[in-house]
C-alpha cells in the first residue's frame, strides 16, 4: 500500500541555531514560524525490504541525492520507526520502506525544503497508527530535520525546546490558526545555487561564536514578544523582533569558527532596498534570512503590491509567493 503525504516549508521568525543534543535534534532553545502554503512537497511511501529514495524535481526530471542525503533518509525512518514503536504504536511500515519524493521546492537556498520533506515523511510514517498525536508527529519530523516539526502545524507555530535529553522533550505547538492573520510571504531567491554548508553542519558550530551565550540569554523574552506580537496582529512589533532576531542569529553565524555566510551581497542589497522602501511608503512589510541568501519578505495585503512589483523588478533572482498555510497533511 503507498501512503502519500504532502507539505510546505516554513519561514521562522524566531530563528532556531544550535542543538543541545544534535542526535536527536534537540534545539538549543525556542523558535517560532509561520507555516507556508507554497511550494508544495509530496512523498510516496511503500513497504520494502531494503531503503531507497528517489527524488523528482518540479519539471519532473529526477534529481539523483547523494549517499549522505540518502543516509539522513534511512537513519530518520529507523529513528522514527523507534519512536512509534516506544509509543507502542504500530506504524505500518515494518521492515523497510522505498521513497518516492517530488518537490517544487530549491533544495539548499534557505527555503525549508528540509522542514517540507520530514514533516511530510513523518505524517506518513505515523499513517494508520491509532495512539499517535500531533505533538509526537512533531517529533517524528524534528527526527529529520529540527525546523520539520514546525511544519506539522497550520498557521504560526512555536516549537518548545523543554528541558532534558529526552526524545521527545522537544515539540511543536500551534500559537494561532492559518487563518489568524492574513500575511504574505513574498521570496526573493537571488541565486539558486545549493549552500555550501547545510543547517545540520551550521547547528553543530553555533557553540563556537562568541555571541551565543548572550543570544541563549535574549531569546525567552524575543519568543515571548513575538508569540504576542502575532496575538495582536501587530506588525510593527514583529518586524523589530523578527528583523533583531534573524541579524542575530546571522551574527552568531558569522563569527563562529569556522565562519558560515550565508547572505550574498544581493541579500544586503535587497534588505537595505526594502529598508528604504517601506520608510519613504510606510508599508507593513518585515524580512527576514534563514540559512541562506533568500530574503522572505513577509507583509500585510496593503504593502503586497509594492512588495510583489519590487520583487519582480529583481532581475537574476527566482520569486515564488506564498500565503499561511496548512503543512503537513496525508493525501
Ligand atoms: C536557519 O531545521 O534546517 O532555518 O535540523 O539540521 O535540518 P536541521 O536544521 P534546520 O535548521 C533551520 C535553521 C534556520 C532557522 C529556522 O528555521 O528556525
Amino acid at each position: 500500500m503507498t501512503i502519500r503525504a504532502s507539505s510546505t516549508p516554513n519561514i521562522a521568525l524566531i530563528k532556531y541555531w544550535g542543538n543541545r543534543n544534535d542526535e536527536w535534534r534537540l534545539p538549543a532553545a525556542d523558535s517560532l514560524s509561520i507555516t507556508l502554503d507554497e511550494p508544495t512537497m509530496e512523498v510516496a511511501v511503500d513497504e520494502a525490504e531494503q531503503f531507497s529514495a528517489r527524488s523528482f524535481q518540479a519539471d519532473g526530471m529526477e534529481r539523483y541525492l547523494t549517499s549522505k542525503e540518502i543516509s539522513r533518509l534511512e537513519k530518520h525512518f529507523i529513528l522514527a520507526k523507534n519512536y512509534l514503536n516506544s509509543v507502542g504504536a504500530k506504524g505500518i511500515f515494518t521492515a523497510s520502506v522505498s521513497l518516492e519524493i517530488r518537490s517544487k521546492i530549491p533544495p539548499g537556498i534557505g527555503l525549508a525544503s528540509s522542514a517540507a520533506l520530514f514533516s511530510a515523511l513523518a505524517e506518513a510514517y505515523a499513517a494508520g497508527t491509532e495512539q499517535i498525536s500531533r505533538r509526537d508527529v512533531s517529533i517524528l519530523a524534528r527526527l529529520g530535520s529540527g525546523s520539520a516539526s514546525r511544519s506539522t502545524f497550520p498557521g504560526f507555530v512555536a516549537m518548545f525546546a523543554g528541558e532534558g535529553n529526552a526524545i521527545d522533550a522537544s515539540y511543536a505547538q500551534q500559537v494561532a490558526p492559518a487563518n489568524h492573520w492574513k500575511l504574505f510571504d513574498v521570496i526573493i531567491a537571488p541565486s539558486l545555487a545549493k549552500k555550501e554548508m547545510g543547517s545540520t553542519e551550521g547547528h553543530a558550530l553555533a557553540y563556537t561564536s562568541p555571541l551565543f551565550a548572550a543570544r541563549m540569554r535574549a531569546l525567552p523574552e524575543r519568543q515571548r514578544i513575538c508569540t504576542e506580537a502575532i496575538l495582536q496582529k501587530d506588525l510593527e512589533k514583529l518586524r523589530s523582533v523578527a528583523e533583531e532576531d534573524c541579524l542575530d542569529m546571522h551574527a552568531v553565524m558569522t563569527s563562529s569558527t569556522p565562519a558560515l555566510n550565508y547572505l550574498s551581497q544581493a541579500t544586503h542589497r535587497i534588505v537595505r532596498e526594502i529598508e528604504e522602501l517601506r520608510a519613504a511608503q510606510h508599508l507593513a512589510v518585515l524580512y527576514t534570512m534563514d540559512a541562506g541568501p533568500t530574503v522572505h519578505l513577509v507583509c500585510e495585503e496593503s504593502a503586497l503590491p509594492a512588495v510583489r512589483a519590487y520583487a519582480h523588478a529583481q532581475t537574476a533572482c527566482a520569486v515564488f509567493e506564498a500565503r499561511v498555510g496548512r503543512g503537513s497533511r496525508l493525501l
